[in-house]
């Protein structure tokens, strides 16, 4: 029996402390969907609660007011469906999508608006990047602390002897050697494919190193910005980045289901996606001009409404200094705890706003939900979809809690959560 809230381990979960989740929506089968939650109006006791959520590694929440007011404003005003009419109400969405475009390939200092993707998520970019500029024979050089969006489709690639890829490990702190990339390129070497940030250690790479290796050898870059996007300054130019993914609705602060991949001028990816782009219908094969070429489907016109405002109000260098003050008094409250052991680099100026830790007295999973449902605190415990890293730290299988405070954290949340994780250590 576990002394902090007395559940056997592996017993039901008792429903959460401020919201009754089964009687808001039962799972199918087991009673009707209230609509209240539909509406909205329980979806809102979350942000009342006094609970602390520290997941943004997987999506930043709370967004600001300005996202949600942009989308509302879309969808009430407009809302028609991006080049898909030459009415003025489709030209307005089609211009909003052209000022969103615009508005990434400033902050990333990329090289053209049109060859700036609108995605769905960061794996959406990451698998146009991925399946698009690969060649039967080729080879490329990753690393073992890429998320699965990355390992998996290579692996699946690898599997059926399409490529042949190098997996290169990081040192036990997490980070990429770039003297190891430059050993593994070969004369066949198509693309390098790197995280800019670990979203297990939070380890910042030596992303603009690996990219004058990487162009000195004539590869394709492709960089994984999902960690860093919207906290750590990225140019493509300077960091001789092709392909750069990225998530709009992390630190971007975008909402879910945006995602935008930037194109640089030296590659020029296959669609893995076809189909209507709104223009050139008599096309038989997926027009050649971007964006459209790798744009096919109605696009989330509304998410994008709000990855547009999102961009209007992040201030990336503010958001990541914060971060790093949180993580700071994260791992000084944790150092003299018995049994916590935390992975990646202790310094956090080298580090995003990500710190993974086990608990010696307690299953990973366990602590997870013990820090939800007596706490009220929202961690992510396990491997993070990204098990080749848990391989290297020694945390695989069950992997790691990881807290990953934002932009909207707080001192005294941090310091609550020390408070919990000190109490599950020492109970
Ligand atoms: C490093 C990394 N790459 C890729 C992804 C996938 O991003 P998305 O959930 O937007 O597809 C994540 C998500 O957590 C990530 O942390």
């Amino acid at each position: 029996m576990n002394r902090l809230h007395g559940r056997v381990r592996g017993a039901p979960l008792p429903a959460p402390c401020n919201v009754n989740w089964h009687a808001v929506c039962s799972p199918a089968g087991q009673g009707d969907c209230d609509e209240s939650f539909i509406t909205g109006s329980q979806s809102g006791n979350w942000g009342a609660a006094d609970m602390i959520y520290l997941d943004n590694a997987s999506t930043t929440w709370p967004k600001p007011p300005e996202v949600l007011a942009a989308m509302t404003r879309f969808q009430e005003q407009n809302g028609a469906n991006p080049g898909r009419g030459a009415y003025r109400m489709a030209m307005a969405a089609s211009d909003q999508l052209r000022a969103v475009r615009a508005k990434i390939t400033r902050l990333f200092d990329a090289d053209a608006p049109e060859r700036t993707i609108l995605c769905l998520n960061c794996t959406d970019a990451l698998n146009i990047a991925i399946k698009g500029v690969l060649r039967e024979g080729d080879h490329v050089v990753t690393t073992a602390a890429e998320h699965n969006a990355v390992l998996r489709p290579l692996r699946a690639m690898a599997d059926r002897g399409f490529v042949d890829v190098t997996w290169l490990d990081t040192d036990g702190r997490g980070y990429v050697d770039p003297q190891a990339v430059a050993q593994a390129i070969t004369p066949s070497t198509r693309l390098v494919a790197v995280t800019h940030a670990s979203n297990v250690t939070g380890s910042i790479q030596p992303i603009e190193t690996i990219g004058r290796i990487v162009r000195e050898h004539d590869a394709l870059f492709l960089v994984d910005a999902a960690q860093t996007a919207g906290v750590v300054d990225v140019s493509v130019k300077q960091m001789n980045i092709d392909l750069l993914a990225a998530p709009g609705h992390k630190a971007l602060l975008g909402p879910m289901g945006t995602g935008v991949l930037c194109v640089g001028e030296r590659v020029d990816p296959s669609p893995w996606r076809e189909g209507g782009t709104g223009g050139d219908s008599a096309h038989p094969v997926q027009p050649p001009e971007y964006p459209y070429i790798l744009e096919a489907g109605t696009p989330n016109a509304i998410g994008f409404a709000g990855l547009g405002a999102a961009l209007d109000v992040i201030t990336p260098a503010e958001t990541l200094a914060h971060e790093q003050r949180l993580l700071a008094r994260l791992i000084d409250g944790l150092a003299d705890t018995p049994g916590v052991a935390i992975a990646g680099d202790p310094d956090p100026t080298r580090r995003v706003g990500t710190l993974s830790l086990t608990i010696a007295s307690m299953a990973v999973d366990e602590a997870g939900a013990v820090l939800d449902e007596s706490f009220d605190i929202a961690v992510r415990a396990g491997l993070h979809c990204a098990p080749l890293m848990h391989k290297l730290l020694g945390t695989f299988p069950a992997g790691t809690v990881r807290v990953s405070p934002g932009r909207y954290t707080t001192v005294e949340e941090i310091d609550r959560t020390v408070e919990a994780i000190n109490k599950l250590a020492t109970a």
